[in-house]
């Protein structure tokens, strides 16, 4: 009988399992990307609906997504604009695509993130009788370990805040990774964004709003123990609804000229 307790043998029977690990981790790779695409989206999706607080437990996000129209802005027209098709446009890969994007000023870039995309997607909801009655933006910003992606949800007023929300961070959880509580997203809704001048007045301070604090209807609580997290929240909100974000935008939806 022949002796299975060789060295040569070993080896070979070491090999033939690496491979056969191998081929079997990399079929599942590559089998599942397409699922795990398709849960990016649906989770993206998700945190859209979350913003605006229209979504609902238990019904198919597909299903109520569908109500959402996402449509293409030109930041630097502040309008509507049908160059791309929102079911292909990628707004991230945009904003490193520098045919796409321009390049932030250190004075300019006070959300840390180098490069400003020309489009952005942005996704509007409307009431039964097809006026507009919410609009979810896409907001980014550095906060202390990571850049954060998240959306903001406006009124048809384009003024009071209807939400936060955000969908990727690699902030500390239980610190700045509190942006995803829901007990500090509930400080959100009903909170005013620009000043009579039309500047942006909201701002996330350090500590806590309480109901005599001054101009309580624009200011929302820091996250404790996470100051910089906090930061990055107020940088973003100032830069993505002022002047290099959609500030020409929504001066020009409001007047009814997007
Ligand atoms: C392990 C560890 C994780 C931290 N994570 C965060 C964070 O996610 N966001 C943040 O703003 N600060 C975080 N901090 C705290 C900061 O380092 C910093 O001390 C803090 O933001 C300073 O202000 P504060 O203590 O007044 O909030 C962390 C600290 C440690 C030690």
């Amino acid at each position: 009988m022949a002796n299975n307790d060789t060295i040569q043998k070993t080896v070979t029977v070491t090999l033939l399992l690496c491979i056969a690990c191998s081929i079997v981790v990399s079929a599942s790779a590559v089998l599942l990307r397409p699922a795990q695409v398709a849960n990016k989206q649906l989770d993206f999706n998700k945190n859209i609906l979350a913003a605006a607080g229209e979504y609902k437990e238990g019904v198919p996000v597909s299903k109520q997504f569908s109500q959402v129209d996402v449509r293409i802005v030109d930041l630097r027209t502040g309008q509507f604009t049908d160059e791309f098709d929102p079911d292909t446009f990628d707004q991230r890969s945009a904003s490193k695509d520098p045919q796409l994007s321009e390049s932030l000023s250190k004075d300019e870039d006070i959300a840390s993130i180098k490069r400003r995309e020309d489009y952005a997607e942005i996704y509007l909801f409307k009431d039964e009788q097809g006026n507009l009655s919410k609009v979810v933006l896409p907001i980014r910003g550095y906060g202390l370990w990571s850049t954060l992606y998240g959306f903001l949800a406006l009124e048809s007023d384009l003024q009071t805040i209807v939400g936060i929300s955000y969908y990727e961070h690699g902030e500390t959880p239980g610190l700045g990774g509190e942006v995803d509580n829901p007990e500090w997203r509930a400080h959100w809704p009903g909170k005013q964004l620009y000043d009579a001048s039309g500047k942006v007045a909201l701002e996330v301070i350090k500590g806590q709003v309480y109901p005599g604090t001054p101009d309580a209807e624009y200011k929302i609580d820091g996250l404790s123990g996470a100051t910089l997290t906090t930061k990055g929240i107020d940088n973003m909100i100032h830069f993505w609804l002022g002047e290099q974000g959609y500030g020409e935008f929504i001066q020009n939806l409001k007047a009814g000229d997007a």
